[in-house]
Order: C-alpha cells, then sequence, then structure tokens
C-alpha cells in the first residue's frame, strides 16, 4: 500500500485497552499447531458427550452432503475466534478472486454472525462518544441503532441517483475542519456506504465516482465501511467494482453477508480489512462471543468445496434474476396506481424501492396510523434518514417476499391512502383559510 497509515487513530481508547485471551490463543495454537501437541491447557468439552450422529444437508439441486466424524466433531467445538479455518480458507480465496484488492497481503479476514455483527464491532473499536461519523443520507436504519447509544454526531451524505455526491463530501468535509480548527469538535474518521444497491434507495455507486470518493477519503484520512450486502444481487449488467478492488492505501474495511443469497438464519458474513483493525476486532469478538457458530461455517464451507467460487457465484446470480422479475413487477404495479402520486428511480439491485411522495410532506402519520388501518404496511423515509426528525416525504418498499397478486393491491390500496391524504390536508388548508377570513 501505497500510505503508511497510523492505525492506531482509528482505534478508540477502549478498544485499544483490548487483550487476547489466553485460552482462546491457545484455542488458536492448537488448531494450526502440530498433530504430536499435547494439550491439557483447553477446558474445551469432549465431543463424545454430545448426543449428534451425522447431519446431513439436502440441497434443492437434489444433491446432498453428510457432517459426520471428524468434520462433525468440529463442527460441534469450540474453533478459533476468526473462524472455521477451512473456511477461513475459502473466503479469503474467494474475496481475493472476486475483488482482487491491489495490496492483498495486507489484510485480514474475520467470519462474523452476518454483517451487522462486523458493522457493530467496526464501529464501536472507531467511534468515541461525541465523534462525528459520515453517513450516506439515506441509510440503512441497522447502523443508526449501533450508533446511537455511542452519542454519535451523523453526518448525512445527500445522494443523486449515483449515490453520495463527492461535492457534498468535500463540502461537509471543509465544514467540520473549520469547525474543528476553530476549537468545536474532531474530524471524521469513518464513512459508511453500501456502494451496491443501497438499503433503502438501491442505488450503486459507479466506478469514476467510487475513485472521487475514496481520493477524497484518502486526503482527510477517513476510513470505508463498505457495507455491500446486496454486493450479489445487482441487476445491472456488469459486476460493480467494490472500494476494495480500489483500496490502494488500507483504508477499507469490507463487510460481506451470506444474508440475502443463501440464508439469513445462518447468520454468515465476513469483514476484511488491515490487519491491525481487524486484530483488534478479533479481540472483541473473542471477548464476548468467543465465535461464529461453526455449524453454520461447515455448511458454507460445504457449498464452497461443492460449488466452489465461480458456482456460488452463478447461484448469487441466479437469485439476483429472481429479484429483478420481482422489481419489474413491483414497478409495473407501481406504473399502474401511484403514477401521478408517486416519483421513483429503478433500483439497480437489491430488494427495495424507496420512493417519494407527491404533495405529502410527512408520510409518517398517513402510513404507520391510517395505512395501518388499511392492512398496508410500508417503511416512512425518516427512519432512514440521517436527522430522524425532519419531515420525510420518501418511502421504502420491500419486494422481496409478499405474493406477486399483494403487491399490486399494497399500491392499489398506497394509491387510495395518498389521494385520502391530499383530501385531508386540503381540508385542514381549507379551515386554515376559514380561521384567516374569520380573525
Ligand atoms: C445494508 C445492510 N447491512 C447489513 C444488514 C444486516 O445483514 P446481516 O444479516 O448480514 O447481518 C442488512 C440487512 O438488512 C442490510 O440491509
Amino acid at each position: 500500500m501505497s500510505t503508511t497509515i497510523d492505525y492506531s487513530y482509528f482505534i478508540n481508547a477502549k478498544s485499544a485497552r483490548r487483550r487476547p485471551a489466553l485460552t482462546r490463543e491457545i484455542t488458536k495454537r492448537q488448531y494450526g499447531g502440530p498433530k504430536e501437541q499435547i494439550s491439557l491447557a483447553e477446558g474445551v468439552p469432549n465431543e463424545i458427550t454430545f448426543p449428534f450422529e451425522s447431519i446431513t444437508v439436502k440441497l434443492k439441486d437434489g444433491s446432498k452432503f453428510d457432517i459426520v466424524g471428524q468434520e462433525l466433531a468440529s463442527a460441534l467445538q469450540y474453533i478459533p475466534t476468526q473462524g472455521y479455518p477451512a473456511l477461513v480458507k475459502s473466503v479469503k480465496s474467494f474475496t481475493q478472486d472476486v475483488h482482487n484488492p491491489p495490496d492483498w497481503d495486507k489484510y485480514e479476514t474475520l467470519v462474523t454472525n452476518g454483517s451487522q455483527d462486523g458493522m457493530s464491532r467496526v464501529l464501536e473499536m472507531v467511534l468515541e462518544e461525541n465523534d462525528s461519523m459520515l453517513v450516506q443520507n439515506p441509510y440503512y436504519a441497522g447502523t443508526e441503532a449501533i450508533i446511537k447509544p455511542l452519542n454519535v454526531n451523523v453526518i448525512g451524505i445527500d445522494e443523486d441517483e449515483f449515490g453520495i455526491v463527492p461535492q457534498k463530501l468535500i463540502d461537509a468535509l471543509e465544514n467540520c475542519k473549520k469547525y474543528t480548527e476553530e476549537g468545536g469538535g474532531k474530524m471524521p474518521k469513518i464513512i459508511y456506504l453500501n456502494p451496491t444497491a443501497s438499503n433503502p434507495s438501491g442505488r450503486t455507486i459507479p466506478t469514476e465516482r467510487k475513485k472521487e470518493i475514496y481520493r477524497i477519503c484518502c486526503q482527510y484520512n477517513i476510513l470505508i465501511l463498505e457495507d455491500d450486502a446486496y454486493y450479489f444481487l445487482h441487476f445491472l449488467n456488469e459486476q460493480p467494482v467494490s472500494f476494495l478492488s480500489l483500496d490502494t492505501e488500507g483504508r477499507v474495511i469490507r463487510l460481506d453477508s451470506m444474508s440475502k443469497v443463501l440464508s439469513s438464519g445462518l447468520r454468515l458474513g465476513w469483514v476484511t480489512g488491515p490487519k491491525r483493525l481487524i486484530q483488534n476486532i478479533e479481540i472483541h469478538i473473542s471477548s464476548c462471543i468467543l465465535h461464529s457458530s461453526v455449524l453454520s461455517q461447515v455448511i458454507l464451507q460445504n457449498l464452497f468445496e461443492k460449488w466452489g467460487n465461480s458456482g456460488l457465484l452463478a447461484y448469487f446470480s441466479r437469485v439476483a434474476s429472481f429479484y429483478k422479475v420481482r422489481r419489474d413487477y413491483t414497478v409495473s404495479c407501481m406504473e399502474k396506481h401511484l403514477k401521478g402520486l408517486c416519483e421513483w428511480e429503478l433500483p439497480s439491485g437489491g430488494m427495495f424501492i424507496w420512493f417519494k411522495v407527491l404533495g405529502v410532506s410527512d408520510v409518517y402519520d398517513m402510513l404507520l396510523t391510517r395505512g395501518l388501518k388499511k392492512h398496508i404496511t410500508f417503511i416512512p423515509g425518516q427512519n432512514y434518514m440521517a436527522d430522524p426528525t425532519a419531515a420525510c416525504s420518501y418511502v421504502r418498499a420491500s419486494y422481496s417476499k409478499v405474493g406477486l397478486k399483494q403487491i399490486d393491491k399494497a399500491m392499489q390500496i398506497l394509491a387510495e391512502l395518498i389521494r385520502e391524504e391530499h383530501l385531508l390536508l386540503r381540508r385542514k388548508l381549507d379551515s386554515l383559510d376559514d380561521e384567516i377570513i374569520i380573525r
């Protein structure tokens, strides 16, 4: 990597005090150590006492695999915090294959309980109370749930149809710089982005814009937290280039997730980033959950072995096609019912459509009181905004799971709801006019 980054700047005081537990270190060594090693050190249970004989996983393509013997023993046992060693090897090779980062040797990868887990570890490592953090605006509500208790000042960078606008990022950073120089605070250290098919907006940042954002982050010494949960669910002609692929300096932490493409309940993801930062996250994980569920990891490892990287990618691409059909259908229902009432962009991937309700400056009550009474549920846009207290005319709809007929019905009811809302607002305005005339 071309520049030497002082990673201690990105590790807060609490996180810097973390130390590895001796027992976890021994488990790690035992796993990688010579076979003749005799260890009376670890307090691990004896697998002989576990009641499981074998686990068979049947796949929808008709094939199956059995988890038995030594593999089953490992699947039911404690492992090193970094992850099931065979899987760690697989996800590393997969990540290198897919992203081909400029200086791969400088990274480490760690298996997590989904990307939410990885995200919370990263943010808890970097952020201190009263720090500022940059986020795409709108942004994933699960991120807000992590940073709220940290009492962090959220700086939203507004998007256009291609994600955050670089000039807005520069303006925000220049403002922070001015404020910091006047003694008013600290510069933000991290930006949170969903580069592919963002939740909630469905936007993907094109490569040229990514390069510009990356350059700005280098200039202001900002870490990029690339939460790319929809990376494999894009509807574009080419696979988007990740920030990790562009990371010449070692300032990208990438979160991958299997939730949207294999299973959300397996709770599997991985975090890839500069070694020093991943080591710190590893110590954090070792102090709270020891490691992610091994059974889930063994299942994923079997898929890697059966399908290989290219087989997995081909499967993910079929999943993306499934959602693309749903997106197209949802948009056709919106064309039918919501034309003239709402405005939207075509989501470039993912599971959501983000749209603006015309003539309603605040959709909150409309959706969450009157909408619920009509038996439709949509999420009001406030939930995703850097400033959730401001009125918001946007709505997020998910087209991932509901039956197609129900999507059509929900859009039809939403249209009725919006028309009723327009009437209500007009009546309110009329009564205000009357009051003014009477006075
Ligand atoms: C942008 C984003 N990040 C993270 C997550 C959490 O994913 P996981 O199940 O991998 O923890 C979600 C889930 O909806 C998401 O939309």
